[in-house]
């Protein structure tokens, strides 16, 4: 296939004002594709500029220098009703399901504010469409009218993700979306983003610190440190035949997998 990546970026760099005369550059041009029903994780220590890259990918912030395509049209500059376009096509979930949640609004309509934000009109009302996403990620429909907070942290989880599905877009920008869960939680999780891609035809970009958790969701893997991207590729190239000296730093700090575990999760 030569159709383009979902989404380009191209030397994507952030410089964040620190001080009268000082600017830090967080982000010092990095550069990958995302294509369309794949996965690309990033990993990276803390503060290695991954919220940073994932911000300026979904256009929560601007660059301040370098391109994003989406779908093939340049993104970078876009504002008004092409943003807005733009903000049904990629969505965002966060880290802290209950911070990223407003603790006042029920989560009906916690799942419907992107609907409004787009201005859509839908088919059989915003009731009905609120109640379908409640229940493709798993949630009792019934529960529309509760608050977040009524919610344990994998279900507040699933609402945030319900939320990004709402408008039906094509991109979900996965920011250490389950970093805050146990791991048993995560693992359901992981499940739901892999049957929801292979349902939906996302492409995700999967962000996280925790490299177990990418090896269990990515088709690529970029590894970021200090603000770039020193080694990208297949999850088998990074994973099993690192080539950089940080990734393989960073893999031999990872607990050894049971290789038993490992053998009964690919039998079943
Ligand atoms: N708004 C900001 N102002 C100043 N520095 C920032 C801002 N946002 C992030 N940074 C800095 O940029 C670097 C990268 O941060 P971030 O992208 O959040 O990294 P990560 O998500 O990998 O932990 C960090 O040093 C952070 O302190
Ligand atoms: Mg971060």
């Amino acid at each position: 296939m030569t159709r383009q990546p979902l989404l380009r970026a191209e030397n994507l760099v952030r410089d964040f004002r620190t001080g009268p005369r000082t600017i830090f550059r967080a982000v010092k041009g990095v550069s990958f594709d995302v294509a369309r029903r794949e996965t690309l994780g990033i990993v990276g220590e803390s503060g290695s500029g991954k919220s940073t890259t994932a911000r300026m990918a979904a256009k929560l912030i601007e660059p301040t220098e370098g391109l994003l395509e989406f779908d093939g049209v340049d993104v970078t500059y876009k504002a008004g009703k092409a943003l807005r376009d733009f903000r049904g096509g990629v969505q965002v979930v966060f880290q802290d399901p209950y911070s990223s949640l407003n603790p006042r609004h029920t989560v009906e309509q916690v799942i419907s504010a992107p609907l409004l934000y787009q201005g859509r009109k839908v088919l059989g009302g915003r009731r009905r469409v609120v109640k379908e996403s409640m229940e493709r990620v798993g949630l009792n429909p019934d529960h529309s009218g509760r608050y977040p907070a009524q919610f344990s942290g994998g279900q507040a989880q699933r609402i945030g993700i319900a939320r990004a599905l709402v408008v039906e877009p094509q991109l979900v920008i996965c920011d250490e979306a389950v970093s805050a869960l146990d791991v048993s939680v995560q693992a359901q999780v992981l499940d739901l983003l892999r049957d929801l891609q292979r349902d939906l035809n996302l492409s995700y970009i999967f962000i996280a610190h925790d490299l177990a958790v990418v090896r269990q969701i990515a088709h690529k893997v970029a590894v970021m440190k200090s603000g770039e991207i020193v080694e990208q590729g297949s999850r088998e190239a990074i994973f099993d035949a690192p080539r950089h000296e940080y990734t393989q730093s960073l893999l031999a700090a990872v607990p050894q997998v049971d290789p038993s575990w490992e053998a009964a999760r690919q039998a079943g």
